[in-house]
């Protein structure tokens, strides 16, 4: 076995541009070398020609580059609803995959793709769950399976800092309409959140959500959501999010049996009471007499936040045999399952109880597909590369690929 691999990337628009301009600026990765892109916007190949060199291949598709044989392993930035065919066409070209979030955006397609994926147990699938990674939400998941402070009975969680402008909607053609991205606020920002919920706390027993469709933009998917998640051993959780909200914020807050903990920022804080509430509450007691609550402090963590570079690093190492903790593809069904159950919800008005049936989803998502408009294109799109590829000094890309030749 070599001791680097090959990657390439399908998709070269905001993220993927992020990406490469990452492993660059931070001369990441001495253990993988960047060989090759697959896009089919002729204006981006072109674009990586001028801007990047001749040292990354272009490919005018996915196919033409998997089956090139000049990469072993991929990393796949195409629109959330590509993701599931151009994983399995990874997989059935024998690469390994590293798939964006979400897995998908709809159970059926994720399913296809974790059957494909169990035919390969030798190659090493991954998703981008990169707020896995961080130290905040990690401590949140032990307290939790240690049941340190007992059970978790409510959760509150506000996500309003997804703030999106029209100009964003209008650089994607297929942002903002369903038969684009087959979803809004919750399928395209929120997956991470909808990930940590159920990676957190499990998946809860029943759904109920409601959805504002292009309540303050001038979309088709919805930019404001409110679900409420109930659990059979009483614990309710409320999960809010909007793209709406200049300087919103993201506040997450969870009530145990013996506390109360909140995650601000990459802190978690903790409020201890002076015993579980259930034994103190059986005790007489003055009619509004409340319990001894320790005063909030914060709660040491590892403070690592490895993120998008992490969460490479981890698939990389699986790959050359050198390590553990990268993450299980076939993990990202879970949290595809829980958001299309928050749109069942808000399309039929009824409650939803998990697991959802995923033809059943398919056919409530399809009518608002088939009922969708086209967007006109973009008239810019390298307007998001440019944006974001932007690399202070010219000279690193000559180094990045300097150094990636010594390897
Ligand atoms: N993990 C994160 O933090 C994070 C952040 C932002 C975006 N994302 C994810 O990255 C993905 C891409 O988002 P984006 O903002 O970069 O979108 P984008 O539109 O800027 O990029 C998508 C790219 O895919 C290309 N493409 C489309 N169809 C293709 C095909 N069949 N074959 C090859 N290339 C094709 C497009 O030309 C475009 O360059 C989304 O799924 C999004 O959810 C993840």
């Amino acid at each position: 076995m070599k001791d680097y691999v090959r990657v390439g990337l399908i998709g070269f628009g905001k993220q993927g541009s992020h990406y490469v301009r990452m492993f660059i600026e931070h001369r990441l990765f001495s253990r993988f070398r960047l060989t090759a892109i697959a896009d089919t916007c002729p204006q981006k190949l072109q674009w990586i020609k001028d801007n990047i060199g001749p040292e990354i291949e272009c490919f005018d598709s996915a196919e033409a580059m998997l089956s090139s044989g000049k990469i072993d392993a991929c990393i796949i930035t195409t629109p959330h609803p590509m993701h599931p065919e151009h994983v399995i066409m990874c997989l059935q070209h024998g690469i390994h995959v590293l798939c964006d979030k979400p897995a998908g955006v709809h159970i059926l397609q994720v399913q296809q793709m974790n059957r494909e994926a169990e035919k390969h147990p030798d190659l090493v699938f991954s998703i981008m769950f990169n707020q896995r990674t961080n130290c905040a939400y990690r401590k949140l998941k032990s307290i939790i399976e240690t049941e340190e402070y007992g059970k978790v009975r409510r959760i509150s969680w506000t996500i309003n800092n997804w703030y999106r402008s029209r100009y964003y909607y209008d650089s994607f053609d297929w942002r903002g309409i369903w038969k684009g991205s087959f979803g809004g606020t919750i399928m395209d920002q929120c997956p991470h959140q909808v990930d940590l919920w159920q990676w957190m706390f499990g998946m809860p027993d029943k759904v109920t959500c409601r959805m504002g469709f292009g309540s303050h933009h001038d979309i088709e998917v919805e930019d404001e959501v409110s679900a409420i998640m109930e659990y059979k051993d009483g614990c309710i959780g409320t999960f809010n999010a909007s793209t709406s909200v200049p300087n919103g914020q993201n506040t997450l807050e969870v009530n145990l049996d013996a506390a109360n903990i909140r995650i601000r920022g990459n802190s978690v804080f903790v409020e201890k009471f002076c015993m579980p509430e259930a034994k103190w509450q059986q005790s007489p007691r003055g009619i509004y007499e409340k319990m001894d609550v320790a005063p909030e402090v914060e709660i040491p963590t590892d403070g690592k936040n490895a993120q998008h570079k992490g969460v490479i690093e981890a698939w990389i190492n699986r790959i050359l045999g050198k390590g553990e903790g990268s993450n299980d593809g076939k993990d990202g069904l879970a949290s595809v399952m829980l958001s299309n159950a928050m749109y069942m919800s808000a399309f039929t008005g009824k409650s939803v109880s998990l697991p959802l049936d995923g033809q059943e989803y398919y056919n409530e998502l399809m009518k608002k597909v088939k009922a969708s408009k086209s967007k006109p294109p973009v008239k810019d799109p390298l307007a998001p590369v440019r944006e974001t590829f932007q690399i202070k000094d010219p000279k690193q890309v000559e180094a990045y690929f300097g150094i990636v030749e010594r390897v």
